[in-house]
């Protein structure tokens, strides 16, 4: 029996802060027994006659073809979209693309630069709007992230995250709120350069201490890991951010994730795992130049048993999918 909310029917989600803290983790509990559903073989009618415009400014594997899958699971369909395709923000005004393909589509998934236009998406486009990534928030990541935690610890209260390396990206700002709300002790270990925005870290830390946790930007990596029970990174240069790249490559050396960085937890042998968002730049085949090895995470840390990446990202399917169902679910099939 699925857990179906009706309060997040026909709700867009452009940030962490569009979902009530029960709502979060209720949408979690709806992805972990979508996936029971998959596993059990079921490919039902949740999604029958639905169907999503998926349109990305930016590239993608996980967020794209989760997206796509997900909806087809579930008897859907979905348009993928890029900037060549349609018109949006060149010939046709943000506002207008909404207007349009909101009267075609039963919901719209953005992926692109400006968080401006995934809100325009959503005030105009008189259906769900889900953020893929924008420059500031990755709030579909996220819920993955909290199932995997949950997945793994069988709970999310209590648990400490370390986040290590670029502290203001996308992937941070929306883990920091997510921890919060979650109940996750969260801790970001980033050089003074690279803090998170002080408004973002305020709302996290009110939402923390109303649930009992903290929230900390602490500039030593190892003393910031200390206790941890998730070690979190994400690229040293995130997508639109390329000129940036020597400047990140000098700050971020001494952040990488490796397993000096694992013992300085305190929890190498106990409750330890390491998540990555990916795509990750973890081996000499994906690093920027073939001198420069790993980055952000050594091949050890990111190939070892408590590495649960790829938990992680076939997790991204289901909560998308659980974003899906909860917005827009055919009620005769549930
Ligand atoms: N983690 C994530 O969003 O991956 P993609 O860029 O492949 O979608
Ligand atoms: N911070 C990264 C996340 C990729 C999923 C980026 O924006 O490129």
């Amino acid at each position: 029996m699925l857990n179906w909310k009706p309060e997040l029917y026909g709700r867009s989600l452009l940030r962490m802060a569009d979902l009530t803290d029960v709502e979060m983790l209720d949408l979690i509990d709806l992805a972990v027994a979508l996936k029971a559903r998959r596993r059990a073989g079921i490919r039902g009618d949740l999604l029958r006659r639905r169907q999503v415009a998926l349109i990305f400014e930016k590239s993608s594997t996980r967020t794209r073809n989760s997206a796509s899958v997900a909806i087809r699971d579930e008897g859907g369909s979905a348009e993928y979209l890029t900037k060549s395709d349609i018109h949006l923000g060149a010939k046709e005004s943000v506002k207008d693309t909404a207007r349009v393909l909101g009267r075609i589509f039963d919901g719209i998934l953005f992926r692109g630069f400006s968080q401006a236009t995934v809100d325009t998406l959503a005030r105009y486009a008189g259906v769900p709007v889900w953020n893929g990534l924008t420059d500031e928030f990755h709030p579909t990541q996220i819920l993955a992230d909290l199932m995997t935690i949950q997945e793994t610890f069988g709970r999310l209260k209590g648990i400490k995250l370390a986040y290590v390396g670029d502290g203001r990206n996308n992937v941070a700002n929306s883990l920091m709120l997510g921890c919060a709300k979650a109940g996750v002790h969260y801790v970001n270990c980033t050089p003074p350069e690279l803090s998170p925005d002080p408004v973002l870290v305020k709302e996290a830390v009110d939402v923390a201490s109303r649930n009992g946790v903290t929230v900390e930007i602490v500039n030593d990596p190892k003393r910031g890991v200390a206790g941890a029970n998730v070690l979190y990174t994400d690229v040293w240069v995130s997508m639109g951010e390329e000129s940036k790249k020597e400047s990140r490559l000098r700050l971020l050396r001494p952040y990488q994730v490796n397993m000096d960085l694992v013992k300085a937890t305190g929890n190498a042998n106990g409750e330890l795992i390491f998540l990555h968002c990916l795509p990750a730049f973890h081996d000499h085949e994906t690093a920027v130049t073939a001198e420069s090895g790993a980055l952000e995470v050594t091949d050890e840390v990111f190939e070892a048993p408590f590495s649960k990446v790829f938990d992680e990202a076939e997790n991204r399917m289901h909560t998308i999918k659980a974003l899906y169902v909860s917005a827009m679910a055919d009620l005769s099939a549930l």
